[in-house]
């Protein structure tokens, strides 16, 4: 067997997988910009239009660090309404930004390269940390407002950039307005007949200055949407498409209406660890249960087209609930897409429950005005049991389960109340993560008005305990599945060779980095003569993070031309300028990937089947490039609007993070021997000091809400690999907890396939390698000789043993036996 080489060619015409990807990506867009605002000023027409703000002309496709994508090209907001035959009337502040933005970028870079010289090695992995922020741009000058005499209407784009290893500073307007922004807003409402703001980032911002600037006629949240942002921005625009996008996390009145807060990350003065004291209350879980009233709620979603939502029937079976829900587009004008939305409000008993949890979701298709549609939302009460430590099972306790259906967490109708008539436990469990220290979480106050449902529903239910079959684990040591191919191999392995086989390669392996360029890394490629594949592994989330161009040259060695690594090429002793090739000494070869929209944009869909598809598309496109393991979906929970990687995430509700994470699983696996990574596993909400700091909560509580969405992705979804995260839970590193790589994931969930480390997240002052291996974290990433060395002594040292060894061995074998790229070798 031969390694394969790269699959990049030196054809560099537009293929037809691009073209048939951007089209989707289009798609895509429309459906997850949200219209928070709107008083009638959209859709418009095209005409002359004015145009601002830092994400006009140089939109921000998505964050930085490994979600960047390096796609052919990006279609801004402002060649999106060019496109649609809007002309625009502020070409001299648009392109002054741009000298502004350039300038700025240049700063950064000299900062970083600084920076990075008096960064530790063990934390370098954080040398991103407070990413570039884009300037907010000049003051509109009266010079433009003259220019734009006739303009039909004002579109305002703030932008915000985020991503690795720092959180958004509360006190540098990254979630704030800035007063610049705050008095550019006031000049355009005043100017203007129509005044649209756009929301140009992948979290929350503060919008409370605009209830005093009044006349902002229209609030877009247009996220992050990849290369097509601009074409399906003015799809919405213009009203060829009707927004149908609803927030996968709430948007608070103001930040101190979060729970906690000011003990997030750094605000509370330190980083080393952080108490989850909002247990189970996260996002509309707390607004809800806590009545505390938010600016826009979870679920929320306007459109150009008006809909009634009712209920024809509720029926259970056992456990199994099936709600028929009617739509009815009643606009007289608009065609449009509706997201219905079901919830449920448990009972309180023993555990004191969230006022309502979402329970299923679905979207119709376009209706056009006048035309309905049903759609059945389905699930199951097993899946809503709370988790109960001192039994340390799930449970369902005994009393009324009110259903409630509608279009967001605050607008709903209840339509069944469903009685249990004793309380039971739906699972057995073994108790995992124990916590080290007390924690004094919030509860909400009993009988909180905001928790009961009105007015009550119209058809009652009954569920019997004795239906309920309760659910037992074996927590022996899973084996991986009888496998002879992979049984056969493992026979002539010494110890070095698993060794090898349970770490990459590396970042710097010349031979492999560049195989598919732009690899985050590759997996040995040491068992060749096994017949055993070294396969690629590549950053997502948003498409597949590949190098655009590089060189072959006559004697075969290939090297980068354009850097995946950005902003961060001037780092000296990162990367050196002689890893770079010429493409004039050589032969040129190309890859372009597909850059989707980002993963709180594609939530926003809530559209599963659409989400499927785009994880069939970045699956061709792992064919078409040689990679075997997408390092996503990223799946951690949107605790706070300031964590630094939110757009990479869902939502702040688990159940939809698990859903888009399943339905994206889906689609990438559809191609067998490819396989989508879970990731970070788990509660790796912070990016501040993320590589060390420890998240700190009851079992319930990492149960409930941070390790349910991972569980819907390997239950559901059927993911094949698994990255731990940086950060500890309850003081253990994620990589170290047996409990999390084997316990839960693979004896109560039934995984079976590669748990890797997060890149770099071993090593003296962090998680061991040894005991990673005991835990059943099979692959240590990026790996190279530096970490065997370490695995060896850990051996040595009694941290695992030889049998830890060969099961992670084996693991990682099946996987490589099984990727697609075997057939091409
Ligand atoms: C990120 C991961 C990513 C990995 C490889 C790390 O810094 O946390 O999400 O997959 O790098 O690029």
């Amino acid at each position: 067997m031969k390694t394969v080489l790269t699959k990049a060619t030196p054809g560099n015409d537009i293929t037809p997988l691009e073209s048939a990807n951007r089209a989707l990506a289009r798609e895509a867009v429309a459906e997850g910009i949200v219209l928070l605002a709107n008083d009638g000023a959209l859709p418009v027409a095209p005409c002359p239009l004015a145009l601002f703000g830092a994400g006009a002309a140089s939109t921000i496709k998505g964050g930085t660090g490994s979600g960047e994508v390096n796609e052919r090209y990006s279609v801004s907001i402002e060649q999106g309404l060019v496109n649609a035959g809007f002309s625009i009337t502020t070409d001299k502040w648009l392109r002054d930004y741009e000298t502004l933005l350039e300038k700025k970028q240049e700063e950064f870079r000299k900062a970083l390269a600084r920076k990075m010289l008096t960064t530790s090695a063990d934390d370098r992995i954080n040398f991103m940390a407070e990413g570039f922020q884009y300037p907010y741009g000049r003051k509109i000058a009266e010079d433009d407002i003259k220019a734009s005499e006739g303009a039909c209407a004002c579109i305002y784009v703030v932008a915000r950039q985020a991503g690795e290893s720092s959180d958004r500073n509360l006190d540098k307007f990254e979630y704030h307005l800035s007063q610049d922004e705050i008095d550019n807003l006031k000049t355009a409402a005043s100017a203007f007949e129509k005044t649209i703001l756009v929301i140009n980032s992948g979290a929350p911002v503060d919008l409370s200055p605009i209830d005093e600037i009044g006349g902002i006629n229209a609030v877009v949240f247009f996220c992050q949407q990849g290369m097509e942002g601009g074409n399906g921005f003015a799809d919405i625009v213009t009203g060829a498409v009707s927004p149908s996008g609803c927030l996968g996390a709430t948007w608070p009145l103001k930040y101190e209406d979060i729970p906690c807060a000011m003990e997030y990350s750094y605000l509370k003065g330190h980083t080393e660890f952080e108490e989850y004291k909002e247990s189970i209350y996260v996002g509309y879980r707390y607004y809800d249960s806590f009545g505390v009233k938010p600016r826009y709620e979870f679920g929320y979603g306007l459109s150009y087209a008006n809909f009634a939502i009712g209920y024809s029937d509720v029926k259970l079976d056992k456990t199994v609930v099936t709600t028929t829900v009617s739509i009815t587009n009643t606009s007289s004008v608009h065609s449009g897409k509706k997201t219905v939305q079901l919830y449920v409000s448990a009972p309180g008993g023993k555990l004191r429950r969230e006022a309502k949890g979402l329970a299923a979701f679905g979207k119709t298709d376009v209706l056009a005005p006048g035309e309905s549609q049903n759609i059945d939302l389905v699930f199951d009460f097993r899946e809503i049991a709370g988790y109960d430590e001192s039994s340390s099972s799930y449970i369902l306790e005994k009393g009324d389960y009110i259903i409630s259906i509608g279009e967001s967490s605050s607008k709903v109708l209840s339509a069944a109340v469903v009685t249990l008539d004793e309380t039971v436990m739906t699972e057995v469990c073994s108790n995992i993560c124990p916590i080290d220290r007390k924690l004094d979480e919030i509860v909400p106050v009993p009988n909180d008005t905001a928790t009961q449902p009105s007015p009550m529903p119209s058809i009652s239910l009954k569920m019997n305990a004795s239906d309920i079959v309760t659910k037992e684990h074996n927590y022996d040591q899973p084996k991986t599945e009888a496998d002879p191919k992979t049984d056969a191999v493992l026979k002539k392995l010494s110890l070095s060779d698993m060794l090898k086989v349970v770490n990459g390669t590396g970042i710097f392996d010349s031979k492999q980095f560049f195989r598919v360029p732009g690899a985050a890394a590759h997996t040995t490629s040491h068992l060749l003569k096994h017949g055993v594949p070294d396969v690629a592994l590549c950053d997502g989330p948003a498409g597949l993070r590949l190098q655009r161009t590089s060189v072959r040259y006559k004697n075969g060695k290939l090297k980068p031309v354009d850097t995946a690594l950005r902003l961060h090429d001037s780092i000296p002793g990162l990367v050196k300028k002689s890893m770079y090739g010429n493409v004039e000494k050589g032969t040129p070869l190309y890859q372009y990937a597909s850059a989707f929209p980002v993963g709180t944009a594609l939530a926003q869909t809530w559209n599963a089947g659409l989400i499927e598809r785009i994880g069939k598309a970045i699956s061709a496109e792992m064919v078409e490039y040689g990679v075997t393991f997408w390092l996503a979906p990223g799946m951690n929970i949107q605790r706070n609007p300031l964590c630094g990687r939110n757009f990479e995430y869902y939502s702040e509700d688990p159940l939809l993070t698990g859903k888009v994470a399943a339905a994206i699983t889906r689609g990438i696996q559809s191609n067998a021997g490819c396989y989508a990574t879970i990731k970070h596993y788990a509660a790796n909400n912070q990016e501040t000091n993320r590589n060390k700091s420890n998240s700190i909560m009851s079992e319930r509580t990492l149960r409930e809400i941070y390790l349910k969405g991972f569980r819907i992705a390997v239950e559901e979804g059927g993911a094949k690999s698994v990255m731990t995260s940086y950060n500890k839970i309850n003081s253990v590193y994620t990589p170290n907890s047996y409990d999390l790589c084997t316990k839960a994931l693979r004896c109560e969930w039934g995984f079976d396939g590669v748990v890797m480390t997060d890149w770099f997240s071993t090593g003296e002052t962090l998680a061991n390698n040894g005991l990673a291996i005991k835990a059943g974290n099979d692959l240590i990433m990026p790996g190279g000789r530096g970490y065997i060395k370490m695995l060896k002594k850990d051996m040595k040292d009694g941290r695992c043993t030889i049998d830890d060894l060969r099961l992670c061995t084996a693991r990682v074998l099946k996987s490589a036996l099984e990727s697609r790229i075997v057939k091409e070798m």
